[in-house]
């Protein structure tokens, strides 16, 4: 048993995506949540920047005593993951392994999309990993770089976003199915569903959560527990959209980095 939280980043709000997921599997335990608005889009920014921002993150949940990291970031998992692994002792999880050992136990997914941002697409992290641990698997990427700034704005089921994401997805051959790469992309579940009616749509919060739920020592807490979200700037949309994605209002309090 470990009553210490767990802590989360992201640049935004996308993150809350797995961490709703998280409190759904496991509404006990606490969450430490930071979202680094200040730096908001992570998805343009070069792998050195990405690794330094993650790394300045880490710290701060460390020094808030949390027990495992999780990256609500897909672009993070996959530009500094890796990095960051072989620097902590604490135990570091992304969103990618997760969602691939749910591919692979799924013996019909084998034409699968992935969705995220520029700095996660040009690292080729989804399309190695995906190919190196299941055979026969093909792999078609598109960069998004619209819809994460999109979703940090609330426009997530407006006539925008439903142009924007047919503009994005209307190239793909038939899937079976569709890997959400960036966290901030579940907002559009909804219209991307629509628009592809006939395939998985892949929420990789929802993977992480049930494969964090086997791996760390759960705590003694014996009701819901009271998280802590953090923003490295509060001048932002966070507090509506958050809203909408988890009907709760919540209180944010001010990190610095
Ligand atoms: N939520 C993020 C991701 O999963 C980052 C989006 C961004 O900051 O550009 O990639």
């Amino acid at each position: 048993m470990d009553n210490r939280p767990i802590g989360m980043f992201d640049s935004g709000v996308g993150g809350l995506t797995v961490y709703k997921e998280i409190k759904k599997a496991m509404p006990n335990e606490k969450i430490i949540y930071l979202g680094d608005t200040k730096n908001f889009p992570y998805g343009s920014k070069s792998k050195q920047s990405i690794i330094d921002l993650s790394k300045k993150n880490i710290d701060f949940l460390l020094k808030q005593n949390v027990k495992t990291i999780v990256i609500a970031c897909g672009t993070a998992t996959s530009q500094a993951l890796e990095e960051v692994q072989s620097i902590y002792k604490v135990p570091i999880i992304g969103i990618i392994q997760p969602t691939i050992e749910y591919i692979k136990s799924k013996e019909n997914i084998k034409n699968v999309g992935v969705i995220a941002t520029r700095g996660t697409i040009r690292s080729k992290s989804w399309e190695v990993n995906l190919k190196s641990q299941i055979e026969d698997i093909n792999v078609y990427n598109k960069e998004c770089p619209l819809l994460a700034p999109m979703a940090e704005e609330g426009w997530v089921d407006n006539e925008i976003a439903k142009l924007t994401i047919h503009e994005y997805i209307k190239e793909f051959p038939k899937l079976d199915a569709l890997i959400l790469g960036c966290t901030h992309y579940p907002l559009f579940k909804k219209i991307i569903e629509e628009q592809m009616p006939n395939t998985e749509i892949i929420n990789t919060g929802e993977k992480l959560a049930s494969h964090i739920k086997n791996m760390i020592e759960l705590s003694t807490n014996k009701e819901k527990a009271q998280d802590e979200i953090y923003l490295t700037d509060t001048e932002c949309n966070f507090i509506n959209v958050s809203y909408k994605l988890l009907n709760e209002k919540i209180e944010l309090k001010k990190a610095t980095i």
